[in-house]
C-alpha cells in the first residue's frame, strides 16, 4: 500500500483524476471501477473538465460501480445509477452501454449479483477501481464482518452508514436498509485500487484502515493485502496518521511519483 498525502481537498481529487486520466491515455479500453459519493463529486468534476478541454476521451471505456441500493429504480434521485449519470456519464462521450451498475430492482437479487461478477469477468476484470471510505470503515457497501473473501452479494447497512447516508434523502428515513455491493474479494481482485478520503471526518478510520491490523470489521484494511493499492488523502482526513514523514518520504523519492509532484 502507498499512502500519498496532498495539501487539500482539490489537490488530493487532482492526483486521482490525473492517475485516471492517465491510465485512459495509455489504454482507451480500461475497464474502470466507479465509487460514488461526496469526495468522488469532485474527481468527476476533473474528469469533466479533462474530457472537455483536454480530449479526454471515454468512448471505449467501460465502467462497473461498485454498489447501488436495494429497492431504488435507476431513475431514483438518491440511486447510484442517477449519481454517475449526474457526475459524470451526461458530461462525457461514454457510452452508456458500457457502464453498469447492479440493477437494485432485480427480482432475484441473488442473481443479479451473480449476473454482475460474471459480467466483470467477461469484462477481462477491472483494470483501475476508484473507492472512498465510509466512517464504518467499509469500501463499497462491505459494513463491519463483511468477509475479506466475499463476492457480489446483498448487505444489510451499519447503523453508522445510515446515518452518514442518510440526510442526502428528502425523508431520510425512506434510506434503503439493503445494498447491492461487489465483494472485498471482488475488489481485491481489481489490478490497481486508488483510495480517496478527504476531511477531518475520514481521519480515524483512514489511519485504521493503513495503519490498524486487517480486520474485517474495518474493511478497507484489506486492501493492505493488494499488490497495487494507492490511498490519496488530504491534511485532515491524514490527521491521525504516525507515519505522515515516512510516507511523504516515500512520495518524494519513488520514481512513479516525479511526474505529479
Ligand atoms: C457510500 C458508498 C461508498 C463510499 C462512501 C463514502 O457509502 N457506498 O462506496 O465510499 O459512500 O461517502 P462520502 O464520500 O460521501 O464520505
Amino acid at each position: 500500500m502507498e499512502l500519498i498525502i496532498r495539501p487539500d481537498r482539490e489537490a488530493a481529487a487532482q492526483l486521482v483524476a490525473r492517475i485516471v486520466a492517465g491510465e485512459l491515455r495509455i489504454n482507451p479500453r480500461l475497464v474502470l471501477g466507479m465509487a460514488t459519493g461526496s469526495t468522488m463529486e469532485a474527481v468527476y468534476r476533473i474528469l469533466v473538465r479533462l474530457h472537455l478541454k483536454e480530449d479526454l476521451d471515454f468512448s471505449q471505456c467501460r465502467t462497473f460501480n461498485l454498489d447501488e441500493y436495494v429497492g431504488l429504480a435507476a431513475s431514483h434521485g438518491n440511486s447510484y445509477h442517477q449519481f454517475m449519470y449526474e457526475h459524470l456519464f451526461r458530461h462525457v462521450n461514454i457510452d452508456l452501454r458500457n457502464t453498469h451498475l447492479p440493477s437494485g430492482l432485480a427480482p432475484d437479487l441473488d442473481a443479479e449479483c451473480q449476473r454482475y461478477e460474471a459480467m466483470i469477468q467477461d469484462a477481462g476484470g477491472i483494470d483501475l477501481q476508484l473507492l472512498g471510505i465510509g466512517t464504518a470503515g467499509h469500501i463499497g457497501f462491505n459494513e463491519p464482518l463483511s468477509a475479506l473473501r466475499s463476492r457480489t452479494r446483498v448487505k444489510a447497512l451499519a447503523p453508522t452508514t445510515i446515518k452518514q447516508n442518510a440526510p442526502l434523502f428528502d425523508d431520510p428515513s425512506k434510506m434503503p436498509r439493503r445494498a447491492i455491493t461487489m465483494g472485498v474479494g471482488t475488489i481485491l481482485e481489481a489490478r490497481r485500487c486508488l483510495l480517496l478520503a478527504t476531511g477531518a471526518a475520514k481521519a480515524d478510520i483512514i489511519a485504521q484502515a493503513v495503519e490498524g491490523p486487517i480486520t474485517s470489521m474495518v474493511t478497507a484494511s484489506a486492501l493492505q493485502l493488494h499488490p497495487r493499492c494507492t490511498v490519496i488523502v488530504d491534511e485532515q482526513a491524514a490527521g491521525k496518521l504516525k507515519e505522515k514523514e515516512y510516507y511523504r518520504w516515500i512520495f518524494e523519492n519513488e520514481p512513479e511519483w516525479e511526474a505529479y509532484q
